[in-house]
């Protein structure tokens, strides 16, 4: 189909980094072979990759109008062919009349109301068929000794401000069962692959983390949820889907958690084998995790939050930061029902769109969490230094 008008993409950050190379023919003569080079990159939130463009590219990039369409051949004849063909087989400019799903994605960020540097960090710290633990072991960093060998120590474990004025003692406080509790949390990494969870545990601990607990009209047609978490503006933007492996009562497969009817909304149903190989592609390779009977990934609705604070360069960091509040009260939640639970940040956000058909500037998959019975015996390590979860720590 002929171009004829063509913009700028919306969401788009310059980058120049400076790339070392090896040159071996310098090497074999035994002369300097490190080859230092600087690459542009245009990083868009419409795209899952940076593009290395050339200066041409980056001129026109910088000169253009991204809201305004211009004429394609005024373009042509002003950079060259080369340059605008260039810039539109790499979709940071986009036809007039481009329908693909790069071009869609564009268009809708810019009804959205993301924050540019955050659109950027949320589009390109996404995983695709990344393995976490075959990195590790590439990277030769798999213990604390190596990391420590390598890097040095870690700065130290207490910090003390040295230019403090005075100090005051805090007595010991008074123990409650509150503290039992939490000093039984301990991230899981070993769950029992014969033991299910039961429909009445899922249903518990999805109430009590995700549920709602009372609602209020506020205004015409904004509603407030009342959660057991706090959240930025009220506005829970957080949905639960699942990936159920085990558990008594349903199939294995992919369903959404439907807060309003406290219900389960199946999705996709999937064979055991199935459930598992996506449970292990969802949590990059983590094979103790994917081992949990249930995961929950956690996703924002995005324009939720964003309806209120539009272009906020905080909103982000605060939906993250929700998540963080979520998580804990999955993990007290399991421990309370003498279940092991887990977080992760380390998964395929890509193949997780895919799976359960989320927009990623729409509805992103942040983090997975998971929760099951713990194993008999601890193959893979837990951290349970005051032996609260595991006698033979
Ligand atoms: C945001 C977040 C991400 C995490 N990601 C991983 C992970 O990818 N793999 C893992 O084994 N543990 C992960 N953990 C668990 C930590 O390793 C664990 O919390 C830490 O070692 C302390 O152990 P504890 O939770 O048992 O007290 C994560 C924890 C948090 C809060």
């Amino acid at each position: 189909m002929p171009v004829s008008k063509v913009r700028r993409c919306a969401q788009l950050q310059l980058r120049v980094e400076q790339l070392k190379t090896l040159d071996f023919a310098a090497l074999l003569s035994g002369k300097s072979a490190v080859i230092v080079r600087n690459v542009r990159l245009a990083l868009a939130a419409h795209l899952d990759r940076a593009v290395e463009i050339d200066v041409a590219e980056m001129q026109v990039l910088t000169e253009l109008d991204c809201e305004t369409w211009s004429p394609c051949d005024a373009l042509v004849a002003a950079h060259g062919a080369a340059c605008i063909e260039g810039l539109l087989a790499k979709q940071l400019l986009l036809a007039e009349n481009a329908d693909s799903p790069a071009a869609r994605r564009d268009r809708d960020l810019r009804a959205s109301h993301w924050h540019g540097g955050a659109a950027i960090a949320h589009a390109h710290s996404r995983w695709s068929h990344n393995d976490s633990i075959a990195a590790q072991r590439e990277s030769r960093l798999q213990s604390v000794d190596d990391m420590v060998e390598a890097f040095g120590p870690p700065p130290p474990h207490f910090h003390r401000r040295e230019d403090a004025v005075a100090r005051v003692a805090l007595g010991e406080p008074a123990r409650t069962s509150l503290d039992d509790l939490l000093e039984r949390r301990a991230t899981c990494r070993n769950f029992d692959l014969a033991q299910p969870i039961s429909a009445a545990q899922l249903s518990a601990l999805l109430k009590r983390v995700f549920g709602v607990h009372g609602m209020e009209e506020l205004a015409p047609g904004a509603v407030a949820l009342k959660k057991n978490h706090p959240s930025g503006g009220g506005l829970h933007p957080v949905e639960a889907y699942l990936v159920v492996q085990r558990v008594e009562g349903l199939v294995p497969g992919l369903y959404h958690y439907n807060v309003e009817a406290h219900a389960l909304d199946l999705l996709r149903e999937l064979s055991s084998g199935e459930a598992h190989a996506f449970a292990m592609t969802a949590v990059a390779g983590q094979e103790y995790f994917a081992d949990a009977p249930v995961m929950l990934v956690m996703a924002a609705r995005f324009a939720r939050s964003m309806w209120k604070y539009r272009n906020h360069p905080k909103i982000y960091r605060a939906i993250l930061l929700e998540m963080g509040h979520i998580s804990q009260n999955l993990y007290l939640t399991a421990t309370e029902m003498n279940l092991g639970a887990f977080i992760t940040a380390a998964i395929n956000e890509v193949e997780i769109e895919q799976a359960f058909g989320l927009e990623p500037m729409a509805e992103g998959p942040l983090c997975v969490c998971g929760f099951g019975a713990r194993a008999k015996e601890r193959v893979t390590v837990e951290f349970d230094p005051a032996h609260k979860v595991w006698s033979d720590a």
